[in-house]
């Protein structure tokens, strides 16, 4: 049954004299995975962080799954990757993983077989036994989105997952968020690569403040009269 994953009612966001988040409304569904685009500095984290209620909104609210956010039940339904990789680089990625399944509330006995699960989808099995300090900048991005991964969260917001990751296990993320979305659950993923975006089943383009234009990529190709989304981005940018 689809219902809505996340509303967005009328967010703004100031900081200071700036307003970075003007009329922000978007609805997403389970079952969808949505690109959110726009240029850097637009406002993609702006919007997470605020519907999270990591940062305070200004106006406006933020519902998933129809409850007032920030609501800390929901978050154990809530699988987030910051834009910045949190992780204690003392540990090695096994500790971390742990960690991070134990605050989540992952039942002790599951612990270990959704640590192999998720370690897998990123590639970074043979890396567990290795401390953080150590990784590579794309073995973190990836340590950071095993950590989302972990217990199969209903929602999955995902800032910028596959910056640093290569060709092929990028292809291999978008192969799981698809499994993801076939299974209902929803996912909200920022990225500046319109490739990607081409993945999506809808994608929210925001500029100035505003959603601009949220649309499955074939409809939004239409309607732009472009092949591509990126020339979707660059027209509503006024750059074609
Ligand atoms: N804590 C903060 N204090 C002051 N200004 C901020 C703060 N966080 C964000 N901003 C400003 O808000 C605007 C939007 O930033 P945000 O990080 O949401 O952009 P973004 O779309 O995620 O960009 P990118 O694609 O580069 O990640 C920027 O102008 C940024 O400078
Ligand atoms: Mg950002």
């Amino acid at each position: 049954m689809t219902e809505n994953a996340i509303t967005l009612r009328h967010l703004v966001k100031k900081f200071g004299d700036q307003t970075v988040l003007k009329d922000v409304n978007l609805k997403i569904q389970t079952g969808k995975i949505v690109g959110l685009i726009g240029p850097s500095g637009a406002g993609k984290t702006t919007i997470i962080k605020s519907m999270l209620g990591m940062e305070k909104a200004d106006d406006g609210e933020a519902l998933v799954f129809g409850e007032k956010m920030p609501n800390r039940q929901l978050l154990s339904k809530i699988g987030y990757m910051a834009q910045a990789d949190a992780l204690y680089t003392d540990l090695t990625g096994k500790e971390n993983l742990q960690f991070f399944a134990k605050m989540k509330g992952i039942s002790p006995k599951k612990i270990p077989a959704e640590i192999e699960r998720q370690a897998k989808i990123v590639d970074l099995t043979a890396a567990l036994d290795k401390r953080v300090s150590g990784y590579s900048g794309g073995m973190m991005r990836r340590l950071s989105l095993a950590i989302a991964l972990l217990g199969q969260p209903e929602l999955l917001i995902l800032d910028e997952p596959t910056v640093g990751i290569d060709p092929a296990l990028r292809r291999q993320v978008w192969q799981e968020l698809a499994r993801i979305g076939q299974e209902d659950r929803a996912v909200l993923v920022t990225t500046h690569v319109m490739d990607e975006a081409e993945l999506t089943d809808e994608v929210a383009l925001i500029l100035d403040g505003k959603i601009m234009a949220f649309d499955t990529p074939a409809n939004l190709k239409k309607e732009y009269q472009v092949k591509t989304i990126e020339d979707v981005f660059l027209k509503a940018e006024g750059e074609l």
